[in-house]
């Protein structure tokens, strides 16, 4: 199978990265074009992908992401339409279009996916939000979503909630690097060289995320079962609530989603 590419800079890399990991392409079955700015010959020498510069080189594409600014993806829609088929799976994860706007330009027949992932599809961790279209064929959708699931956890959800969904899926990865930078600089404080801070933190964020996971606890609960009466995680916890920690975070998620 023949995987295209429109847009390779920090999202569609991430997704390039995570597919050739997967082994869900080989670099021989992979055409990605890049913009202006030369970022996609620079990770053509990282990965080896077929490096193209115009669209109709998609056309032996069977499934096409196009991953460029939201400004800007239906405009080139309609630039690489002529080159997609009745049978092309076209996958965008580019905010600020909707599925119907998508077809519109491309026509119903092209089978159209909106996802939003976030960067850890790059290590194949990605968490990604899916809407299809409603003409879509069970096959293709099935397609898409092995495709999409070789880079993490697919939820189909409605497209009212893509954009919530884009800013606590999306958007969180950055505050959660914020909090790990913050408690590496509180453990520096208190004398922890930040190397061994940043692998310690970083561990206990994974083993937070697989317990919270597997064991489906309601997070109060989880953090209950850390917080012994009188101890020192209960004096943290008032240390955060004192700072509108938890306001903080729910500021940070109506901003970026306004
Ligand atoms: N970053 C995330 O975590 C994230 C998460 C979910 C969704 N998204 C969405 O994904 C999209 C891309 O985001 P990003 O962070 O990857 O932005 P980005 O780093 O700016 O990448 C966009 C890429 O599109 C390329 N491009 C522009 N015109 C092109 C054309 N005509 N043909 C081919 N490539 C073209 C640009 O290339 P040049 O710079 O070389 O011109 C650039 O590398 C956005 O719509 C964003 O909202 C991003």
């Amino acid at each position: 199978m023949n995987i295209g590419f429109i847009g390779a800079g920090h999202m569609g890399s991430a997704m390039i990265e995570g597919l050739l990991k997967a082994e869900v392409v080989t670099t021989e079955n992979l055409f990605v074009k890049g913009g202006s700015s030369g970022t996609a010959e620079l990770l053509q020498e990282k990965f080896g992908f077929q490096l193209i510069k115009e669209y109709e080189a998609l056309e032996n594409c069977q499934v096409i992401f196009i991953a460029t600014g939201a400004k800007i993806v239906l405009e080139i829609l309609k630039q690489a339409a002529p080159h997609m088929s009745k049978d092309t799976i076209l996958i965008s994860v580019a905010t600020g279009h909707t599925v119907e706007e998508a077809q519109a330009v491309l026509g119903k027949e092209v089978h159209v996916v909106h996802a939003i992932p976030n960067t850890p599809v790059s290590v194949n961790a990605g968490m990604i939000g899916a809407v299809f279209a409603n003409e879509m064929p069970v096959a293709s959708k099935n397609e898409a979503v092995r495709i999409l699931e070789s880079l993490g956890k697919v939820e189909e959800v409605s497209e009212n909630l893509l954009g919530t969904f884009g800013t606590v899926a999306g958007c969180s990865p950055a505050f959660v690097d914020i909090f790990m930078e913050a408690l590496a600089d509180g453990a520096v404080l208190e004398g922890m060289p930040r190397a061994l801070s940043y692998e310690i933190i970083a561990q206990m964020m994974l083993g937070s995320a697989k317990l919270a996971i597997e064991t489906k606890k309601h997070p109060g609960e989880l953090k209950d079962g850390v917080t012994s009466p009188g101890g020192s995680t209960i004096k943290g916890v008032t240390a955060l609530e004192k700072n509108g920690f938890r306001y903080a975070v729910i500021d940070a998620v109506k901003q970026a989603n306004s």
